[in-house]
């Protein structure tokens, strides 16, 4: 069984695995919009990958006989300036998730809670990865940079992520 205090901090982390999965379903749609299938398409496969994470924690939740409680997910911002714009915003969302999933492992060490601590290794080097793309992504934006045929060039690049969503 979980303290109190971790199951509260595992709630709040379903929270913002769900609210990363609103954002990108954001970026989704206004890449849609923009023409950027391919883009689109990457950014409805990370929804869809944000929805597993929750779905981790929230099966964990339970395993450990603690309470999911589900609290309303904040709205994403409704527009974003470009496709570069978009994957700037993902790496520094990315870089507050690792922060959080951070100071769950390390309240997972504080509380001695080895189970916890154990589960929450997956995540850590999950956003490992999640960052380097993200990463990978903005500076091979920054090199397209006003470029239409570079952009387009991406476009296709980002379109053959493979994912659950699809
Ligand atoms: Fe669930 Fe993108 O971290």
């Amino acid at each position: 069984m979980i303290s109190a205090k971790m199951s509260k901090a595992i709630n709040e982390q379903i929270n913002k695995e769900l609210y990363s999965a609103y954002l990108y379903l954001a970026m989704s749609a206004q890449a849609e919009e923009m023409g950027l299938k391919g883009f689109a398409g990457w950014f409805k496969i990370q929804a869809g990958e944000e929805t597993g994470h929750a779905m981790k924690f929230f099966g964990y939740v339970i395993e450990q006989g603690a309470r999911v409680k589900l609290a309303a997910i904040e709205q994403p911002p409704a527009e974003f300036k470009s496709a570069a714009a978009m994957f700037q915003e993902t790496l520094k969302h990315e870089k507050t998730v690792t922060a959080s999933i951070h100071a769950l492992a390390d309240l997972a060490v504080a509380e001695k809670d080895h189970a916890t601590n154990s589960f929450l290794k997956w995540f850590v080097d999950e956003q490992v990865e999640e960052e380097a793309n993200a990463q990978e992504i903005v500076d091979l934006l920054k090199l397209a940079g006003d470029a239409g045929n570079a952009l387009l060039f991406l476009d296709a690049k980002l379109g053959a992520r493979k994912g659950a969503a699809e």
